[in-house]
């Protein structure tokens, strides 16, 4: 898939690759749906019309890929990159969100804690609406603030649950490109890790920890990524450490704190989680303020310039390092999902291809034999039709001969008693 892509048309993003991969992969199984469609529909006449032919099971399996390759054609077109941020609670998940959307889509701040699960995705329609977990009904979001009293207002929703946020495509790059972002609540508050992780980070291509620069990383946050790792095998880890804009009030310490951060980050996911490689790490830990990143992208949207607002020093370095982040993470979640969603898929198809041939042969094969059989049985018919014909043929001319001979027979009794 990947040499393909890369041979096509201008990819200005590697985001994009998974979006032509999926689209490649799409068309592949729609054809395989149809080959697989019209095998089914000929298998199904053959056995009207020949019974013997094909056995129960052979006509069961074939149906039931028809109905396997349909079911991963939806998965395939659902198929979405999915990264879920985590951390303590108002270290900045939700403003680290909102950087990377480029806007205030979900309410941060005081008064705002995330209290339930929100997966901000593109919406098809270019509506921005809600749909809380088990229900279907769409409710219409205009700005933050409606979204914020939504979410207060539901009354039932818990932690562990799931709200899906639909946001329109044209508003952000992420979602265009079939990113879907998930903001969680502060590891410390809840007891049930393991469920938040059955439901929300199986299938997970990036996580994102959003640390405090402030403090250091705490024993609820390194916790909850042992438990990721161990239930999901080397999963891609970057670390955040957000509110890096406070070091701007302590610029003779700076150095001294970010190498400090960096070494802990760097054994926490190379020596505990055993995640990655030392150098891999050093693409994994940024320094960043994510509020700095919304500012000015909100400013920037409003068609002022970036770093128009009042901004603490060593702004332009922090805005780089998020771009870099940015930049890795594109790279990392689209190779992990096109790895991880599509492989499995592709590797699916060409055993369902395979079984599903090898059954065509089998049917195939026995029919020749069953044509073999009958071509036989005829032949067999045949000879003994001629056989029949052969003897009779003799038979006849026999009884010709004599009857000749009786008829010269009688003319000769007769001629003799006429002339004595
Ligand atoms: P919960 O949802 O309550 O767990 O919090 P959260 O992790 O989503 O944090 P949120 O994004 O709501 O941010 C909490 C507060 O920190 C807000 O007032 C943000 O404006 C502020 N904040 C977030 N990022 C930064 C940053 O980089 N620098 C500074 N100075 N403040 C930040
Ligand atoms: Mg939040």
């Amino acid at each position: 898939i990947s040499r393909n892509v890369s041979t096509d048309e201008q990819i200005s993003s590697p985001l994009q690759i998974f979006g032509k991969a999926k689209k490649q992969i799409n068309e592949i199984f729609v054809d395989i749906l149809s080959y697989v469609a019209e095998a089914s529909e000929r298998i199904k006449d053959v056995n009207d019309k020949c019974p013997n032919v094909i056995n129960t099971n052979e006509l069961k399996s074939i149906i039931d890929y028809e109905f396997k390759v349909k079911g991963i054609c939806e998965v395939l077109t659902r198929d979405h990159m999915k990264v879920a941020f985590f951390g303590r609670t108002s270290n900045g998940k939700s403003t680290v969100v909102n950087a990377m959307l480029g806007d205030k889509v979900l309410p941060s701040g005081i008064g705002h804690t995330t209290n339930c699960f929100l997966q901000v995705e593109g919406s098809q329609s270019g509506e921005a609406y809600l749909v809380t977990e088990g229900s279907n009904e769409k409710q219409n979001v205009e700005s933050v603030s409606h979204l914020a009293h939504a979410l207060n207002h539901e009354k039932q929703l818990n932690e562990k649950e799931l709200v899906h946020v639909y946001w329109p495509k044209d508003r952000c790059v992420l979602l265009r490109d079939d990113v879907a972002l998930v903001d969680s609540p502060g590891v410390d508050v809840t007891p049930h890790l393991d469920d938040w992780i059955d439901n929300h980070c199986i299938d997970a291509d990036v996580f994102v920890l959003v640390a405090n620069a402030e403090s250091t990383l705490m024993v609820t946050e390194k916790n909850f990524f042992h438990k990721v790792s161990s239930k999901l095998s080397k999963p891609n880890i970057f670390i955040l450490n957000n509110r890096w804009d406070a070091s701007a009030n302590e610029p003779e310490f700076l150095d001294q704190v970010r190498k400090q951060h960096m070494e802990r980050a760097t054994d926490f996911l190379v020596k505990e989680l055993k995640v990655c490689t030392t150098e891999e790490a050093s693409s994994r830990i940024f320094f960043i303020s994510a509020k700095e990143v919304l500012q000015a992208r909100v400013q920037e949207r409003k068609g002022l310039s970036l770093n128009s607002g009042a901004l603490a020093e060593g702004f332009s370095t922090r805005y780089m390092e998020f771009e870099e982040f940015e930049r890795r993470f594109e790279e990392c979640i689209s190779k992990s999902a096109i790895k991880t969603k599509f492989l499995n898929h592709s590797q699916q198809g060409k055993h369902l291809i395979k079984d599903m041939l090898k059954i065509m042969d089998t049917i195939y094969n026995r029919s020749q034999e069953q044509k073999n059989l009958k071509l036989n049985e005829i032949k067999k018919c045949q000879e003994k039709l001629n056989y029949t014909e052969q003897s009779l043929i003799s038979i006849t001319n026999e009884m010709k001969m004599k009857i000749h001979q009786m008829v010269d027979d009688v003319e000769d009794k007769v001629s003799k008693a006429l002339s004595d």
